[in-house]
């Protein structure tokens, strides 16, 4: 075991952190997309039940092993179990969580390079460079190792001149262009209608199973959770904190931030119908996915003149400062196992690591139709699900109730009387894995 551990120096940076974590690709593209392809309003509603019944207890899940291990997953999940069989599960699980969160990330650094291309697009004819440039598969390399190399860079800081100096600064940012792009979208014609698909529920799809398995996953990506993330980030708070409180709070922000997102893309959808954009495909379903980001929104900021050329600029800014904040979450969870179990300077561990992570990158960027949604299915529908559901039971089954109530006792002497210690801990042992399971069976056998 080597170098002495960081620890966050507020309460302020750790939410920064752990929201800048939350708070990623996934709410400002998959939350939005997710409702547009999923009848509006009725997604949103499932959505935040299912991130407070469940999101939200798993999260704690891992934020209270975390602080109470104070170590990496592989050795936090190590210190909860019990016997040399149960150490053996810890270990493995965190391994795999580690495993997990280091493809994630491959996948997340050639998102994140998309979104610097269009972002920086508005540059190219200053730069002596042909319109499109930026969008053929040299420059996504380069892109994307650009984005590695910014996410490398920030992790050999650490906890407190890394993670947290860079949280603080891009999340409240993220929030001033999002608001500003709100604002402006509601100033143009057609945004209104947009607003009605957002809020008004289409209830005869809320029983929807297959939109049931998209909020769910949707909800266990946004909060970054089951690879160890949250667990790492949990393992640098300081024991006077109020646990249950501090993960309420990031819930809370991750799914205002994902609400607020919708209330930009889905009206601004409306906007560039307005102007005379496509916004439907042939089945007469709003445009999703890929297609919205990179057709209907480019179009649509096209279609506004000079100042949809200062909107696309800022709001391909904000994608990307959004990822960076989380690509930053997910290379700690690999970063930290090597440096507490192996004994690596950080320095060199973050280097070797975000290396390996953008080889893959780069080896899915050449390959990506065979490769790129295996990946994603890989580790987001099939690994989160499983690991989420390890975790509730190491939490629930596994570690003795008593140590998990002295855990949650520091920071929150009274916590023995309140309702969170009435209601959590039934959640996680019983409600958590039995909802993960159902969901997961369905995906399995789809
Ligand atoms: N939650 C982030 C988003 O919404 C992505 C993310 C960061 C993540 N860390 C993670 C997803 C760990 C899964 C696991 O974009």
């Amino acid at each position: 075991m080597s170098a002495v551990r960081g620890e966050f120096s507020s309460r302020f940076s750790f939410i920064m952190a752990a929201a800048g974590s939350a708070v990623g690709l996934g709410n400002i593209w998959g939350f939005p997309t997710q409702v547009a392809s999923n009848g509006g309003a009725a997604f949103v509603l499932v959505y935040l039940v299912l991130a407070f019944v469940l999101a939200y207890p798993a999260l704690m899940a891992e934020l209270v092993i975390g602080r109470f291990a104070r170590a990496n997953a592989v050795a936090a999940l190590q210190k909860v179990a019990r016997g040399p069989a149960g150490k053996k599960l810890g270990a493995a699980t965190g391994f795999y969580g580690i495993v997990v969160a280091s493809l994630i990330l491959s996948f997340y650094g050639i998102v994140a390079g998309w979104m610097l291309a269009h972002w920086l697009e508005p540059l190219t004819p200053w730069l002596g460079l042909q319109a499109g440039a930026v969008h053929t598969i040299a420059a996504q390399l380069v892109f994307t190792l650009f984005f590695m190399a910014a996410t490398v860079a920030i992790i050999t800081g650490g906890v407190k001149d890394g993670i947290e100096k860079w949280s603080s600064r891009l999340m409240p940012l993220l929030l001033l262009i999002l608001s500003l792009l709100i604002l402006y979208v509601f100033t143009q014609p057609g945004a209104v209608s947009g607003l009605k698909v957002y809020l008004i529920p289409d209830f005869s799809r809320i029983g929807d199973r297959g939109l049931i398995v998209s909020a769910l996953g949707q909800a266990f990506f946004s909060l970054s959770l089951g690879v160890g993330t949250m667990l790492i980030y949990g393992s640098y708070i300081s024991k006077q904190e109020n646990l249950p409180v501090l993960g309420g709070l990031v819930t809370l922000i991750d799914i205002g931030i994902a609400v607020m997102a919708g209330l930009l893309i889905i009206p601004a959808m409306y906007v560039a119908l307005e102007n005379g954009v496509e916004i439907f495909d042939a089945s007469g379903a709003l445009l999703a996915e890929g297609a919205l980001v990179f057709t209907v929104l480019p179009a649509l900021f096209d279609s506004m003149g000079v100042a949809g050329g200062l909107v696309g600029f800022a709001f391909f800014a904000l994608m990307s400062i959004a990822a960076l904040t989380s690509s930053i979450s997910m290379l700690e969870v690999p970063v930290a196992y090597t440096v507490e179990n192996h004994g690596f300077r950080r320095n060199a561990a973050t280097w070797l690591i975000g290396g390996t992570i953008s080889a893959i990158s780069l080896a899915v960027i050449l390959s990506f139709d065979a490769l790129f949604g295996l990946v994603v299915a890989f580790t987001t529908r099939f690994s989160q699900p499983l690991l989420g559901l390890m975790l509730c039971v190491f939490v629930g089954w596994i570690w003795h109730r008593r140590g998990l109530l002295e855990e949650i006792k520091q920071g929150n002497p009274q916590v023995e009387s309140s309702l969170f210690w009435k209601i959590w801990p039934i959640y996680v042992k019983f409600i958590c894995p039995l909802i993960i399971l159902v969901t997961f069976g369905d995906t399995l056998l789809s």
